[in-house]
């Protein structure tokens, strides 16, 4: 949600704050701006659309300058256009800030503001900053002072970069639940909403923590403080992974890429963590909590989008093996709804980004309560993975197109893990143990495997490129697949498509089946079966058309519906992980077909740091 850039060192900025801002725009792109000190004058374009349409704008004016800051947009507050992108400033243009968050109470602040002849140019609450600092720099304060006393006043979420004129050899920035990164180069400082923005430069970076705020200087470095004016030792943190793995390596899209990268990531989330002698697994970052870990009884999974859906998986797969009761709830929900959390009782936040504000505050409510919370997470160094006592990252490296693919496998994947560690704590025996290590260890090769599924699934798109609704069924551990499948082809085709549990049908969506309505079942041969088939036998004498994603060598199936797909078999718990693929491919080739922007597509963003 809005992405920052911010520069300050004795290179042109322009071009490090624009390549910076082309890796964040998966956190919106509704606008984008930049602001370059220029002789002690702020010098501002922005643009409304994607970051080239600011790019194209900043050709024909071109800007110069050693410090800068960024921002690419995602709506909140105003209308995207250009009057509302970012950066914003004072009445006289001598504050420029870029901010990434809400600020709850801007419009208390805005009529404080305006009662003291404060004339606002747009309807966003990011000016409210600005001319809030200009109005307590008035007083005796200097900058830094009136910066940080008007954080103080704020209520809400940001993270903030500025630069003045009033001290223009100074980049300050600001985080409260939005993330901001900072980069240490060779006498020269960068400043991102995430590290990919400014690996190309550096890989030393220090994560700023909610209530800290950092003034970036050459002659002083980067000091880190609260707003409360106390000075902060910060560790600086080498990030490991190469910048060849957030590009799209020859792939037209990034989502393409990160369907196909399924065996590599699925492999490398079980790395280092089979022991297929003993039938255990082993996750490290679960150390210091594994006894509570082991002991709780009762588990409690909160995420929000895909991450949920991989959370209904773990839900099952926990309660079959390891017989203890679960519960999955969207984020959203659980952080309001004031939840019966015992203390011996364990919280699994899921979250690719770690940095979704529900979850985050899902997390914050848990421990209040006492649970012991651990974090599933892919965004190494992300709040939640910072925030929680252990957990597990998914290593699923750089998830860059919007819809979330490799996460929610890898996510899956360290489910299971964790499943088979409890488990084997219980009642697992260590035959089953070895059995499932055995074939996690063979799962990659199959991912693979059911990756040649490309060619049918893209004759299946051609067939239904045209169609505008779409029914998504599965059972078992197959029905929050279901549910996956269609936000897929839902978020990046806009195709309406709705997933169900395949029984469920027969109450309510099967009114709407016809000849025009493609039903996609997911058939794969496990105990569900045989019901299953029953199901595409009411489908089908509705005159439904069916698409079904079949077991190999499925000959029944293949006579009775109008396209299979098949792909590899597994355990039953684990099937997720092959059945969600066709079901990637096809969101992806229809979205193409239709001609979507399959890795920006409309009003979504990557992370979702406002509630
Ligand atoms: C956004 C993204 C989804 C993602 C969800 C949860 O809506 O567009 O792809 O599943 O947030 O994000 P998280 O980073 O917490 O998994």
């Amino acid at each position: 949600m809005c992405g920052i850039v911010g520069y300050i060192g004795k290179r042109d900025a322009y071009p490090i704050l624009i390549n910076g801002l082309k890796r964040l725009e998966y956190r919106g792109y509704d606008s984008a701006g930049v602001a370059l000190t220029i002789n002690g004058h702020i010098d501002i374009q922005k643009q409304v659309g994607k970051i080239a349409a600011l790019e194209e704008l900043v050709e024909g004016k071109p800007m110069q300058g050693t410090v800068g800051i960024a921002h690419t947009r995602w709506a909140t507050h105003g209308e995207p256009n250009q009057r509302n992108a970012h950066p914003h400033t004072d009445s006289n243009g001598d504050i420029v800030l870029v901010h990434n968050g809400i600020v709850e109470n801007y419009d208390a602040l805005r009529t404080m503001l305006a009662e003291k002849g404060h004339v606002f140019r747009t309807e966003t609450d990011t000016e409210t900053i600005a001319h809030l600092i200009e109005e307590i720099h008035k007083t005796e304060l200097n900058f830094e002072e009136a910066f940080r006393a008007a954080l103080q006043e704020l209520e809400g979420t940001y993270g903030l970069a500025l630069i003045t004129s009033h001290d223009p050899g100074k980049l300050f920035v600001a985080r409260k639940g939005s993330p901001l990164v900072i980069g240490i180069g060779e006498n020269e400082y960068f400043v991102a909403s995430d590290a990919s923005a400014i690996i190309a430069h550096t890989r030393d970076v220090v994560y700023l923590e909610d209530g800290e705020i950092a003034i970036i200087s050459l002659e002083s470095g980067h000091v880190t403080k609260t707003i409360m004016n106390e000075v902060i030792e910060k560790k600086i943190e080498r990030i490991t992974y190469d910048l060849e793995r957030i590009e799209k390596a020859g792939y037209s899209h990034f989502m393409l890429k990160e369907i196909y990268e399924q065996p590599r990531t699925v492999a490398d989330c079980m790395r280092g963590r089979l022991l297929p002698e003993e039938g255990l697994t082993h996750l490290g970052g679960l150390t210091p909590i594994k006894d509570k870990v082991i002991r709780a009884p009762k588990i409690i999974i909160t995420a929000c989008g895909t991450s949920y859906h991989a959370g209904l998986i773990g839900e099952y797969m926990i309660e079959e093996y390891c017989r203890l009761p679960v519960e999955v709830e969207y984020a959203s929900e659980f952080r309001y709804r004031d939840p019966i959390i015992e203390n011996d009782h364990l919280v699994i936040a899921i979250s690719q980004s770690g940095e979704t504000a529900d979850t985050l505050a899902a997390v914050r409510e848990a421990k209040r309560k006492g649970a012991t919370v651990m974090g599933l997470v892919n965004v190494v160094g992300s709040t939640i993975a910072r925030e929680t006592p252990g957990g597990t990252y998914i290593h699923a490296g750089p998830e860059i197109g919007v819809a979330s693919t490799k996460a929610f496998t890898s996510q899956v994947t360290a489910l299971a893990l964790l499943t088979v560690m409890i488990a084997r704590s219980k009642t697992m025996s260590a035959e089953m143990g070895r059995r499932i290590v055995q074939e996690l260890k063979i799962l990659p090769q199959k991912v693979e495997e059911a990756l040649k599924c490309d060619a049918q699934v893209q004759q299946v798109a051609r067939e239904f490129k045209d169609n505008t609704n779409f029914l998504y069924l599965g059972r078992g551990y197959n029905y929050p697949v279901a549910l996956e499948g269609a936000l897929k082809l839902k978020e990046i085709s806009y195709i309406h498509a709705e997933g169900y549990p395949a029984a469920e049908m027969k109450h309510g969506p099967i009114a709407l089946i016809d000849k025009d309505m493609p039903v996609v079942f997911i058939a794969t041969r496990d105990s569900t079966y045989e019901k299953i088939i029953s199901n595409i036998e009411e489908v089908r004498a509705r005159k439904g058309r069916v698409i079904a994603v079949v077991s190999e060598g499925d000959e029944k199936l293949k006579d009775m519906v109008e396209f299979t797909i098949p792909i590899p078999t597994t355990f039953n718990f684990l099937q997720p992980i092959l059945s969600i693929i066709p079901l990637q491919l096809l969101a992806y080739h229809m979205a193409v077909l239709r001609g979507c922007n399959v890795d920006q597509p409309r009003n979504l963003a990557k992370s979702v740091t406002v509630e």
